[in-house]
């Protein structure tokens, strides 16, 4: 689905990009160059990168603790 008609950027891009690294607007427009016409898709563009991230596998640290002889 077109996220923003201007640019012709899509909601699978969006969270590409997301994946890489981008967490927020200005990210989006540095990288894909999302709302950076009217500014219509802004709002949405920001839904699918939350939702992206809501989405997104949490690293789970653990703890290593080395056997005693
Ligand atoms: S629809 Fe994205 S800038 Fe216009």
């Amino acid at each position: 689905m077109y996220v923003c008609i201007c640019n012709a950027i899509t909601e699978k891009q969006i969270r590409k990009a997301a994946r890489a690294g981008v967490t927020d607007l200005g990210g989006l427009q540095a990288r894909l160059g999302v709302a950076t016409g009217c500014g219509t898709c802004s709002d949405t563009a920001l839904d699918v990168l939350r939702d992206n991230a809501a989405e997104a596998p949490r690293f789970e640290p653990r703890m290593f603790t080395p056997a005693l002889a």
